[in-house]
């Protein structure tokens, strides 16, 4: 029987604009792109459509602006199977500015917009049951993710937290995550050592915990994954495929490990099923629009 627990993500909306280049530029440097592309994204968009594409009963708390994006991403949600609890800001739907150059490797600058203004009120309109996976990032306010988080605590879900982009106010959140994904960036920035390779992620993760209890997930690209669970230290290699574009492969990983988690799975069970799912979102361009389905992941 499905399970009746759902994943809540609250997170990013974003209209992502992307040019594809031969290589990215160095500062100061012009060079002429190969196309361009919007695409639906947002890391709490991302994460979203991944868990609902793969089955999980999925709601977006989020916000967005007055305009045609915010409608564009609103309808692109929807037709993803996602439920959604979106806020209208007076300021624009948030942006993100992207290159993606011939390896499928990107540089991205996000501009918040409406992101900014998801309050502790507007998280507040969702219910939260025991069971429930609440998923977040740091794109939006830090007050948020906390007053998210804290109602997650109440009523004994499981929260998880990716945190990413790393930033500085991000810290106070981790004693309320039971687990935390991140990449190699983001866990050098939190646990302040160097990671070069799956053992330096070991430690670096075990630095970082902040409690016994609490599951540190690093993502590592080519490398893999490394998992903290108490004593044990789970490692899952890459799956090797030909990469398009990785935008939003970190995305879909945690959108895939919530919606396996909140449908009973063990940890091992559900890392081997969200690199399965990455692998496949990294061979298409966009992010939002490259989640794949169950059907798609059970066959790869
Ligand atoms: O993680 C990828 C996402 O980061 C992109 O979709 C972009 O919108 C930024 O939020």
């Amino acid at each position: 029987m499905p399970s009746a627990n759902k994943v809540l993500v609250a997170g990013s909306v974003n209209m992502d604009l992307v040019a594809t280049v031969s290589r990215l530029p160095r500062p100061g440097e012009t060079l002429p792109g190969e196309g361009f592309a919007l695409h639906p994204g947002g890391k709490g968009a991302n994460q979203a459509v991944a868990a609902a594409k793969l089955g999980a009963a999925t709601t977006l708390v989020g916000c967005v602006g007055e305009d045609a994006f915010g409608k564009d991403l609103r309808a692109h949600l929807l037709d993803s199977g996602v439920a959604c609890s979106l806020k209208v800001a007076d300021l624009p739907t948030g942006t993100a500015m992207i290159l993606v150059d011939e390896e499928g490797e990107n540089s991205i600058v996000v501009i918040p917009g409406a992101n900014a203004s998801l309050d502790a009120p507007a998280i507040a309109e969702v219910p939260v049951r025991a069971g429930d996976v609440l998923v977040s990032q740091l794109e939006i306010p830090v007050p948020a993710v906390a007053a998210f988080f804290e109602r997650g605590r109440a009523a004994k879900a499981l929260n998880l937290l990716n945190a990413a982009p790393a930033i500085a106010g991000a810290n106070d959140l981790w004693p309320l995550a039971d687990v935390v994904v991140v990449n190699e960036v983001e866990l050098e920035f939190f646990a302040k050592k160097p990671v070069r390779d799956r053992r330096g992620a070991a430690n670096a993760a075990i630095a970082a915990r902040r409690f016994p209890r609490q599951i540190i997930v690093v993502t590592l690209g080519r490398e893999g994954v490394v998992a903290i669970d108490g004593e044990r230290v789970i490692e899952r290699p890459a799956r090797v495929v030909q990469a398009v574009d990785t935008t939003g492969a970190g995305d879909c990983f945690v959108g895939a490990l919530a919606a396996r988690l909140c449908a009973g799975d063990r940890l091992e069970e559900g890392l081997d099923y969200a690199n399965k799912a990455a692998a496949i979102c990294v061979q298409r361009p966009g992010a939002g629009s490259s989640m794949p389905t169950s059907m798609e992941v059970d066959v790869a």
